[in-house]
């Protein structure tokens, strides 16, 4: 029969009538997997309002319904900025440093949750199916289960899961795992998360596992799994056919002329391992002088979260160290580093992937990088670029015909841009054959459907 309403909800919606790119592997991901089957998207519209607003304006675009709200400006800090993005992200991305934990912080964490299922409940109709995305929203099962809804409902953490031990350093983290624990259905990147979150539940809160991806919490029977986030290969391949043909992207092959081109394309967030990538393309100008003059590195940091402090910092930090590069290697007929502190369309950037040498994907961790793989897809199967990747991104776990490299290891960054930009064309093909294979298999419209056809199983 027909398959039951899909509800999503996370914390970022794109604004389905924008120009205006949107960054970030969330907002990518679900945009693909809601293609084909529609539903309702419900979250934050990006916005803010003078006060709260709990009635959410509901629009439809194509087989999409999206409900959004605004954010009043205290819930935006104190939630958004706040826990979410001062505590929860650090703390899942190693960076106990950057943690700023206070509790109003924690309070606004749940008022918003609680708004967010005030306003949803009135919208569902009994028989969807539920599922709430990422780090901004672990609370909403347990207020919508507390507002009668019966339905499944499940979530899936796009980011890492820490170890025990880092999980500790934050405050309440008990509680955030009691309202993991009180999903249907809990999905992961990678099957190291998934092992850390059984870990964490099992000595945090006292949950038994009962078989293999089942767990056990004050009667409440909760299901695990890993499921990988993907890409089309078709929209890509698609978009990167038509876009590298696109004046901009012409100029710029025209005017690397017989130069490698390097590119890497992040968030300007600190666990992208910017400074060190940075450091190590200055190493391979310093260590491997033939590449002098006949290389270039192009990295495109779109802005991120700007009002917190580490960002700021991280921002004048690479303006130096780009700065610093061109200033000691640069040329009358060559500047190396390529700076650009803006968001692309995801257009321009496919365009961008396929004109380049090589792909240079270091974070220090993250939960999966779709960079990455897009990387790949947009490849030309006859002369294809290498993919540079950390080890430490969930992409490494798939990509393993990828140069991998330990992305705290600069030296080990340029030498694996070395190995890429030398690297002869049947290994080139054959790496990039075996990765096409394996995000074939693992496609974004196959990551919903595994994750529904779970959910919906009693
Ligand atoms: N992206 C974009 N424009 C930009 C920068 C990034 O459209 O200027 C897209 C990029 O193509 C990718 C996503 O944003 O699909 C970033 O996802 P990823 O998983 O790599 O990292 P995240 O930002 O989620 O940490
Ligand atoms: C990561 C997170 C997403 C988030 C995105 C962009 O991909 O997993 O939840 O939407 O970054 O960050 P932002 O704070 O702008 O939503």
């Amino acid at each position: 029969g027909q398959p039951a309403r899909l509800v999503v909800v996370s914390n970022r919606v794109p604004n389905p009538r924008a120009s205006q790119p949107q960054a970030g592997g969330l907002a990518v991901a679900l945009s693909g997997a809601l293609r084909r089957r529609g539903g309702l998207w419900f979250g934050w519209d990006g916005k803010l309002s003078p006060g709260p607003v709990n009635r959410p304006r509901v629009e439809r675009h194509g087989n999409i319904d999206y409900a959004t709200l605004p954010l009043s400006r205290q819930d935006y800090d104190d939630y958004y900025l706040g826990f979410a993005n001062e505590v929860i992200w650090p703390v899942c991305h190693f960076n106990l440093g950057a943690m700023d934990y206070r509790r109003s912080y924690a309070e606004g964490y749940r008022r918003v949750n609680r708004l967010f299922a005030d306003a949803l409940t009135p919208l569902l109709e009994g028989d969807e199916l539920i599922w709430v995305h990422d780090y901004h929203l672990i609370p909403l099962a347990r207020e919508l289960r507390e507002r009668g809804v019966r339905q499944p409902i499940g979530f899936f953490l796009h980011i890492p899961f820490p170890s025990h031990e880092l999980l500790r350093a934050l405050p309440g983290y008990r509680s955030l795992l009691e309202d993991l624990c009180r999903y249907d259905l809990l999905g992961f990147q990678t099957e190291a998360d998934r092992h850390a979150f059984e870990d964490c539940a099992r000595q945090g809160i006292g949950a038994l596992g009962e078989t293999d991806g089942v767990l056990r919490h004050r009667d409440h029977r909760l299901r695990t799994g890993v499921y990988p986030v993907g890409v089309d290969i078709n929209e890509l391949t698609d978009l990167a056919g038509r876009t590298v043909e696109a004046p901009r992207v012409r100029r710029l092959v025209q005017g690397l002329g017989e130069r490698d081109l390097i590119v890497g394309v992040d968030r300007l967030d600190y666990s992208k391992g910017l400074p060190q990538r940075f450091r190590a393309f200055e190493n391979l100008l310093q260590d491997y002088p033939h590449r002098r003059g006949h290389t270039v590195f192009m990295q495109i940091a779109s802005p991120s979260r700007t009002s917190i402090v580490e960002y700021d910092e991280l921002r004048q930090r690479l303006e130096g160290l780009s700065g610093h590069i061109n200033g000691t290697y640069a040329d009358l007929d060559w500047v190396p580093m390529h700076y650009l502190n803006k968001t692309f369309a995801r257009g321009s950037l496919m365009g961008l992937y396929r004109a380049a040498r090589v792909g240079l994907v270091t974070p220090l961790r993250d939960g999966m990088n779709l960079v990455a793989k897009e990387f790949v897809a947009t490849q030309n199967p006859e002369n294809p670029g290498v993919l540079v990747l950390s080890e430490l991104a969930g992409a490494a776990a798939e990509l393993d015909a990828a140069v991998q490299v330990n992305p705290y290891d600069i030296d080990a960054i340029a030498a694996g841009l070395n190995e890429a930009l030398a690297m002869p064309l049947p290994e080139r093909r054959r790496r990039h054959a075996r990765m096409m294979e394996v995000l074939r298999r693992g496609s974004i419209l196959e990551w919903e459907r595994r994750y529904l056809r779970d959910l919906a199983e009693p």
